[in-house]
């Protein structure tokens, strides 16, 4: 194991209408002015919108509003979002939806405190240091943004979907209701699975060497996600399910099954590039390529894939031929993502094998660079898994 240090001091208030304690809990950490950030219109539709804002007023909290995130969040929202927090004295931001909302909610933070373009997070050229608190109401267990100091934006400019990270945009506090979940269509909730086991996989393969507590850690959640994902998508409102999975993202995310060990990443990077050409959901993406990728760097630790397959995938150890059973565990978790309404192809996504040059052009790594914490891939790589993903 390596040296580490983890600090996630998000104050995670968890269960059944815990939503209505918003506003105490803005005051608790210092709020007065609050902007709610929320996407396209579910939380209106359910009520949750007005049951955050009867919060705040009942804790006398002041607040204004800005809807109207998108999915695979745009550049152009989080400077509407800049601009009004400003006008407005804004000192708090409630997002109040999913990885979306709150993620443009973080940018919006960001990008109030900095002098520059907020982008300039997003493009590497600056780390930030500062931003307004923010916190969440989670609708959707996905992203695990709940939890995290991550953001991912597109930038409409070349629509550009870049992630930035700090400390100061991780949430001081999250509201997790699983009720508020069992709204989701199908679709969505089998999406916010597939990210959150990703989320897992992109930790659990690496080279660091004696891991096994966080192995470990990495197994119990994956186990838990192929028992519960099944229960939600035959009953939405199976609430324990519900909550298990809730629970789940928030520790897939929040790095306390990664720490210590090197993480890979390159299943991300590669789907984002999907996700900001085609505005497809973030897991469908991932539901094509992860498994695409895991197919193309099986050979780079045979026994690790195999181990996967016995502990997770129930396959049987073939001490003669490990590789058929790491293979025997791709094809299991590709199943598994059939069997839950992801698509696993190419085409199945609406994407096209002629936009691959694109892609991998978007990608970023040019000529010679490489990526990727457990195998490192140059851009014919790339290439290689946007094909074998076809
Ligand atoms: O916009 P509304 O109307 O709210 O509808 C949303 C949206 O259409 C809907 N929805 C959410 N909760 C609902 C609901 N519909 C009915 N009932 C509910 N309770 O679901 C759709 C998807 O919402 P979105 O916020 O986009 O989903 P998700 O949480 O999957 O977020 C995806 C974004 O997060 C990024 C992804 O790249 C993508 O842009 N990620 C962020 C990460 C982070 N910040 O740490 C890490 C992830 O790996 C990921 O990259
Ligand atoms: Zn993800």
């Amino acid at each position: 194991m390596e040296n580490f240090s983890f600090y996630s001091p998000t104050k995670f208030v968890f269960g059944k209408d815990t939503e209505s304690k918003c506003g105490s809990l803005v005051k608790e950490f210092g709020g007065s002015k609050v902007l709610i950030h929320y996407g396209g219109g579910s939380v209106v539709r359910s009520g949750l919108l007005d049951r955050v804002k009867a919060s705040l007023t009942e804790a006398g909290v002041a607040f204004c509003e800005l809807g109207g995130v998108t999915p695979n969040p745009r550049s152009g929202k989080v400077y509407e979002g800049i601009d009004l927090c400003r006008k407005e004295n804004v000192d708090f931001i409630l997002a109040v939806g999913g990885g979306s909302s709150i993620d443009s909610a973080k940018a919006i933070a960001m990008g109030v405190c900095y002098d520059g373009d907020f982008w300039d997070f997003y493009a590497g050229k600056a780390r930030p240091k500062k931003a307004l608190p923010v916190a969440t109401v989670l609708t959707i267990a996905a992203a695990g943004s709940e939890g995290s100091g991550d953001s991912v934006i597109t930038h409409e400019n070349g629509m550009l979907k870049r992630g930035a990270s700090g400390e100061c945009i991780r949430p001081k506090f999250s509201v997790l209701n699983p009720a508020l979940t069992q709204t989701l269509p199908a679709y969505q909730t089998a999406c916010g699975a597939t990210d959150i086991m990703a989320h897992v996989f992109e930790r659990y393969f690496t080279n660091t060497t004696d891991v096994q507590t966080t192995d470990r850690l990495c197994e119990a959640v994956l186990l838990s996600m192929i028992e519960e994902t099944p229960k939600v998508i035959k009953d939405p409102n199976d609430y324990q399910a519900r909550a298990n999975i809730m629970w789940a993202g928030m520790v897939a995310h929040n790095n306390i099954v990664g720490v210590g060990r090197d993480q890979d990443w390159n299943s991300h990077g590669i789907e984002h590039e999907l996700s900001a050409l085609y505005d497809c959901a973030h897991g469908a993406g991932l539901a094509v390529i992860m498994p695409a990728w895991m197919t193309y760097v099986v050979d780079h630790d045979v026994m690790r894939f195999a181990q996967v397959a016995c502990r997770v995938w129930n396959c049987k150890m073939d001490f003669q031929n490990p590789k058929k059973t790491a293979l025997e565990g791709i094809a299991a978790f590709r199943s598994f993502l059939k069997s839950i309404g992801m698509p696993t192809t190419f085409a199945e996504l609406g994407a096209k094998e002629s936009d691959i040059p694109y892609l991998v052009k978007t990608f970023g790594l040019g000529e010679t660079g490489k990526t990727g914490g457990f195998v490192q891939l140059t851009s014919k790589d790339v290439e290689n898994i946007y094909r074998l993903a076809l």
